[in-house]
């Protein structure tokens, strides 16, 4: 048995042929290597700099219409806060979607992407009095509240007919890492439908002369795999629905749709979810006797995520007990391995050869800077390789920081063999700029 054949589930670098689902669409290997959006990664990783992520425009509008198309009834809302960016706002929003943002500072790139205040939603289990205002201020279409204090201070501070929609906690279990469940009692979001707390939180909202009630929403988590989470969301709220004895025209399940991260890995059944939802609204509606509100979705990960690359250049192999490739990045442009354990394909631009595991390890001071344990690249990786790892659109740039004081790295949209910056690469000025 090969090496490879031993370590199934890890992306093999090694391998001539892309890993299925994981690039972005039309990423090929040619004798120019690795192209993406129709240009040569070397190309980009020159020209651009390392690290950047490369951000395939095409399989972002393609990934955003797969949505309307499978859902042409319901209102799909981009959720912004996976990949913060005007230039990507534009695109899903000229795809027909909707924008979700849930702080000002999102509300402020929304508002340079010219997207209507109409189509956008707000939400977070915390606004502050900045946020809110904002808000009003730019007559964002509707405000998702999260607390009866917020129901008060937005009372307050709304003048005519705001709508508003009341995040439930459907007490769903989406199987998905603890971090991003969100859908179970015991964690910070929304009100419980089990409790009470939700039927409370409309009450509460329908006293209110200035706000408007119309609808509900939830969110059960995020890299969610089965459509029968879904279902049981939708029977739950329905459930809610036909009790409270208010109209409700609106019902948003939230994102959570899964993206594939390793070789072998499934993307979300979007067609299935389409059939199931749909039916399940349909029926929960006929058996409580309630008109059924418009569904509306908040995809954020299942649409760019797999849009994105990121590149980065090897600056030293270390061969002990085991070998450590560290790169010129890290956990300062993806901290998802720390935070949720998550796991990535790598792949080495432009060669093959005799597979060996290795970590690839970030430059940042820290042993839990780890960006992919035991993946394979081949035996002579050295210093000035470059490396590709895909999947890495979605919460990258939007988790970046700068610990060390590491710049940033740009985003580069790539589309049919044109390459320009869409996030420019943060600089020592930047870092500068804020301290007195
Ligand atoms: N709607 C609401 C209310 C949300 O809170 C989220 C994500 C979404 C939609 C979009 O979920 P998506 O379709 O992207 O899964 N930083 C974590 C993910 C946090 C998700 C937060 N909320 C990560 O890197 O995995």
């Amino acid at each position: 048995m090969t090496l490879a054949e031993l370590l199934p589930s890890i992306g093999c670098s090694t391998e001539p042929v892309l890993e299925e689902g994981l690039w972005p669409d039309g990423t090929s290997l040619n004798d120019q290597g690795l192209i993406i959006g129709g240009l040569p990664a070397a190309q980009l990783a020159a020209r651009f700099g390392t690290p950047c992520q490369i951000l395939d425009e095409a399989t972002v509008r393609a990934r955003a219409r797969a949505f309307t198309t499978a859902l042409p009834r319901a209102e799909v809302v981009f959720a912004g806060k996976s990949m913060p960016c005007p230039e990507v706002y534009r695109w899903t929003r000229q795809e027909g979607l909707s924008l979700d943002v849930s702080s000002a500072g999102e509300l402020a790139l929304a508002k340079a992407a010219n997207v209507e205040p109409g189509r956008i939603i707000m939400h977070g289990n915390v606004k502050t009095a900045e946020d809110l205002k904002a808000a009003l201020e730019y007559g964002v279409g509707r405000i998702v509240v999260d607390s009866l204090d917020e129901i008060a201070q937005l009372g307050a501070l709304a003048t005519h007919g705001q709508e508003v929609m009341i995040r439930v906690t459907p007490g769903v279990d989406a199987h998905t890492h603890a971090k991003i469940a969100t859908g179970v009692e015991g964690q910070k979001f929304g009100f419980s439908l089990a409790s009470g707390a939700a039927l409370e939180a409309i009450l509460r909202v329908v006293e209110q002369p200035s706000l408007k009630l119309v609808g509900l929403h939830c969110h059960i988590g995020s890299q969610v795999r089965h459509v029968a989470s879904y279902e049981e969301t939708v029977r739950r709220m329905v459930g809610l629905i036909a009790s409270c004895g208010t109209r409700i025209e609106q019902l948003d399940l939230g994102g959570g749709f899964c993206a594939p991260y390793l070789q072998g890995e499934a993307g979300f059944d979007l067609a299935g979810f389409a059939h199931r939802i749909t039916g399940a609204l349909n029926y929960e509606c006929a058996v409580h006797r309630v008109p059924p509100p418009r569904l509306l979705i908040e995809p954020g990960r299942s649409i760019v995520a797999n849009a994105g690359v990121t590149l980065y250049r090897v600056c030293a192999v270390k061969r002990s007990t085991r070998t450590f490739v560290a790169v010129d990045g890290g956990m300062s442009d993806n901290p998802r391995p720390a935070l949720y354990g998550a796991r990535y394909a790598v792949r080495l631009v432009g060669r093959g050869g005799r597979p060996e595991p290795v970590t690839v390890v970030g430059r940042h001071c820290e042993a839990g800077d780890v960006l992919a344990e035991n993946v394979l690249l081949p035996h002579d990786v050295h210093a000035g390789d470059l490396l590709a790892v895909p999947a890495t659109g979605a919460y990258h740039h939007a988790l970046a920081s700068n610990y060390n004081q590491v710049g940033r790295p740009p985003v580069i949209a790539v589309r049919d063999g044109v390459a320009r910056p869409i996030v420019r690469r943060e600089t020592e000025e930047d870092l500068l700029r804020r301290y007195l």
